[in-house]
């Protein structure tokens, strides 16, 4: 589990601001909000938001001037998590310790909250650059931090590892196809996340490098010990339902490379990624902390 008193700290800061700043609902769509604030309450690990902060605190910056960002990006995972329980996609009745969203009001309504929850994370992000529009510099920082976003959540990133995926169950699958799939579908935006905070920080070329290398490494050792969890772990603690990938014929590291290796990928990555970020010459416990944090998750 990743617990200790910085998390925490930035844990807070992402919490107590996702819901303020997530765009209010109107009379005629009040089941929209309600749908959309459902699947964002229910909880999670809020790793990619968290993350976000800590780069950009790395980076010399303020929190407080990254958490539209922090949300953002919280919410565009929490809408791609909506989408991939749908019948069509995951189809799971779990996340999160409760009920899908799709399980509890219904296919149409979760669809839109998955949209409803993208697109206000883009909302989200111009409305905080419309403040800078006579600061150049802030307002670059602001614009690369919310391209990096975008770029990863796309067609060239998460979008595009879903429908490889997708298109993935059943068959078998080479370990290059394996690795596209799960770069794209979730060490893109998690590499995103650190990256964008570092630019909004005042990341030079330099950081915004290690960043991106550790979130890489980190993203795909996420994505193995999920993988891992769906074989091992328990729902309860989990939150979703287990043995899905196998009942689904799901392409996963276990079923190309095997639980030992999987393993040993796994550490290998967080391993590389925490050597990413450490010569930074700054104090990066905070971001090998994370690293093992998860890792240890699937012990
Ligand atoms: C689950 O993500 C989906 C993957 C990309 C593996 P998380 O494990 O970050 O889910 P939450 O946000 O903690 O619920
Ligand atoms: C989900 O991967 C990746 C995205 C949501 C983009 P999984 O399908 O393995 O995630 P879980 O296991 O359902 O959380
Ligand atoms: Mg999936
Ligand atoms: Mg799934
Ligand atoms: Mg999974």
């Amino acid at each position: 589990m990743i617990d200790f008193p910085e998390y925490r700290r930035l844990l807070y800061l992402v919490n107590d601001n996702l819901d303020g700043l997530l765009p209010g609902a109107d009379v005629n769509s009040a089941s929209l909000s309600e749908s959309m604030r459902y699947s964002l309450k229910a909880g999670g690990k809020r790793i990619r938001p968290v993350l976000l902060l800590a780069a950009c605190e790395l980076a010399g910056g303020d929190t407080t001037e990254a958490l539209p960002y922090a949300c953002a990006v919280e919410y565009i995972h929490t809408y791609s998590l909506i989408h991939d329980d749908l019948p069509a996609m995951d189809d799971d009745d779990m996340r999160r310790g409760a009920p899908t969203n799709h399980r509890v009001y219904g296919e149409a309504t979760a669809i839109l909250a998955g949209d409803g929850l993208l697109t206000s994370a883009f909302e989200v992000m111009y409305k905080d650059m419309f403040m800078y529009f006579d600061k150049p510099e802030m307002l670059k920082k602001r614009a690369r931090a919310a391209y990096e976003l975008s770029k990863a959540c796309g067609c060239r990133g998460m979008i595009a590892g879903q429908i490889a995926d997708i298109e993935a169950e059943n068959v078998s699958v080479s370990p290059e196809l394996l690795d596209y799939i799960q770069v794209n579908k979730t060490a893109a935006l998690i590499r995103a996340a650190a990256v964008a905070g570092g630019y909004i920080g005042g990341a030079g070329a330099e950081l915004i490098d290690s960043l991106s290398a550790y979130g890489e490494n980190l993203g795909l050792a996420f994505q193995i010990a999920d993988d891992i969890l769906d074989v091992t772990g328990e729902e309860k603690e989990l939150g979703k339902a287990t043995g899905h990938d196998a009942e689904l014929r799901k392409a996963t590291w276990p079923s190309v490379h095997g639980m030992e290796e999987s393993r040993r990928m796994m550490s290998e990555l967080t391993r590389k990624a925490i050597e990413c970020i450490s010569s930074y010459d700054r104090n990066t416990d905070f971001f090998a902390e994370i690293a093992r944090g998860l890792a240890r998750r699937t012990r």
